[in-house]
């Protein structure tokens, strides 16, 4: 099935988040209408942590108590720890927006053993979807960031998860520099209704040609292709400095068109 993919370029990280913000809620409470609540997987990193500080705000207009949080990757490390994504997701997300504990699905990082954390957490997703294993859960959306070395999620370039094709879970040990991650795979963010790839500054320009414009499939994030669903890359002039002009002449137009 097709995927209905999409390049928006904003100004600034202001108007990025303020466009995902519209499209949350959307999703949100349209999933909520359709089946009575909604899936979200989002991502840890920097860009989206402004946009999570704005979430939290926007109360009354989303469906928080039907609103079931995942994370799409976690290191491991306690959550008190600076690089603990749901950390970051718990300080600017979750509390300041009264997130209730029975909507939110941290990855447990407690085990010695990654693999023994990614087999759980795919446990805890299966649970909650009610999937049989040959059933993939689908996401409501699915919220990403890009890294300068074309990784999402934690799939890196040239790892085992970034080529897992029927667990829904992984565990991603890098080199002894950086923490050991759990992350979800590209077989459930490939199912998911919608996904968006936020990307900032002009240290993504290179990296986000490859990914768009090459379309380098040696790079995870060119991978994310999300069958029937909706693909929508936003990003800010910066990051969008590589990208050939009829590329932006053109989603400009579908962003004119896209705002109301
Ligand atoms: C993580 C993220 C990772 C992130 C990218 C971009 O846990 O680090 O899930 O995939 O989205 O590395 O990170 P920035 O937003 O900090 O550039």
């Amino acid at each position: 099935m097709e995927t209905h993919r999409q390049i928006l370029i904003f100004g600034t990280i202001e108007e990025m988040d303020d466009f995902v913000i519209r499209e949350w809620e959307r999703i949100a409470c349209d999933a909520v209408e359709r089946k009575g609540w909604f899936a979200v997987a989002v991502s840890g990193g920097k860009t989206p942590v402004p946009l999570f500080r704005k979430l939290s705000d926007a109360d009354g207009r989303l469906p928080w108590e039907k609103t079931h949080l995942f994370l799409v990757d976690e290191r491991i490390v306690p959550y008190s720890h600076p690089d603990s994504n749901w950390g970051m997701v718990s300080d600017s997300l979750v509390k300041p927006a009264g997130i209730r504990s029975e909507n939110c699905h941290p990855i447990l990082v407690e085990d010695p053993v990654p693999e023994i954390s990614a087999a759980r957490y795919e446990k805890d997703i299966l649970q909650f979807f009610g999937a049989r294993l040959e059933k993939v859960p689908v996401f409501d959306l699915v919220l990403l960031g890009i890294g300068e070395d074309g990784h999402t999620a934690s799939l890196f370039p040239g790892t085992t998860a970034a080529r897992e094709s029927k667990r829904f879970a992984a565990a991603v040990i890098l080199d002894d520099t950086r923490h050991a991650r759990i992350t979800l795979t590209l077989p459930v963010i490939n199912h998911a209704k919608n996904v968006i790839a936020l990307v900032s500054g002009k240290s993504k320009a290179d990296i986000m040609k490859s990914v768009l414009v090459q379309k380098d499939r040696r790079l995870p994030s060119s991978l994310v292709n999300p069958a029937g669903g909706n693909l929508v890359f936003v990003l800010d002039r910066e990051a969008a400095a590589q990208l050939p002009g009829d590329i932006i002449q053109e989603k400009q137009e579908q962003l004119r068109n896209k705002l109301p």
